[in-house]
């Protein structure tokens, strides 16, 4: 069984994801975290977007796996658990360029496909529902008001001790609903097919329950 969970930033598509992982005993896979993670590299290696070059060796040399430590899912980029260093403002602010680059997306496709294979599976992103699962047995959408996204995406900055302004939230993630939609490959969008969830006013159990109401029984 494949759950594929679309939806811009900020609506719980990975809170939703864990606690369905957590309860149902799903395995959950964030894509996010792999464009995040190779984001990280190319910072780090100070290579410039537009060098598809240097882009494609690194790729080459890029290993991105999952492993759950303690209840908790931890990302490894070449085996460095890089978990704790993937969600700061600056990658925020890049991680969407980086994700519209199609030899990029290619790769992560290709990884997310073999990594769906196995069991019961819930796998969220932005292209999930379109592309990567499009026959996944149960696809989702969650939206929410660009206001609510970024009030929680600011909570989440603060509580993990960076310094940033609710408005600087508010237009980063205007600008990352505007790449995320308009990427020449794996644009978000809402899938024919798929079952769209407004979360803005709803609480965590309740966006749990109106997504587990929805999985198909087996007879
Ligand atoms: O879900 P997130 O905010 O961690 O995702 C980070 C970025 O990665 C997001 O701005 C768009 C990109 N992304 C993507 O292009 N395709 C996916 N399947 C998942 C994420």
């Amino acid at each position: 069984m494949m759950i594929a969970i679309d939806g811009p930033a900020g609506t719980g598509k990975g809170t939703i994801a864990k606690l369905i992982s957590d309860r149902l005993g799903f395995m959950y896979i964030d894509t996010g975290a792999m464009y995040r993670s190779i984001t990280l590299k190319i910072l780090r290696e100070g290579i410039s977007l537009d060098k598809l070059d240097s882009i494609k060796d690194l790729l080459e040399r890029t290993v991105i796996t999952f492993k759950t430590i303690e209840n908790k899912q931890h990302v490894f980029l070449d085996e460095e658990d890089v978990t704790d260093f993937i969600r700061t403002p600056e990658i925020n602010d890049t991680v969407s360029l980086v994700s519209a680059i199609p030899e990029i997306r290619v790769k992560m496709v290709e990884l997310q496909r073999k990594l769906g294979e196995s069991g019961n599976v819930i796998m969220e992103g932005r292209d999930i529902t379109t592309v990567v699962f499009p026959h996944a047995e149960l696809k989702i959408y969650l939206d929410a008001s660009i206001e609510i996204r970024a009030m929680r995406r600011y909570k989440e900055l603060i509580e993990k001790g960076n310094v940033v302004t609710y408005e600087d939230t508010l237009e980063s993630i205007r600008k990352r609903d505007y790449n995320d939609m308009h990427k020449e490959m794996g644009a978000l969008k809402i899938a024919e097919d798929a079952i769209v969830i407004d979360t803005s006013n709803l609480s965590i159990e309740e966006v749990y329950e109106a997504v587990v109401a929805k999985i198909p029984k087996n007879e």
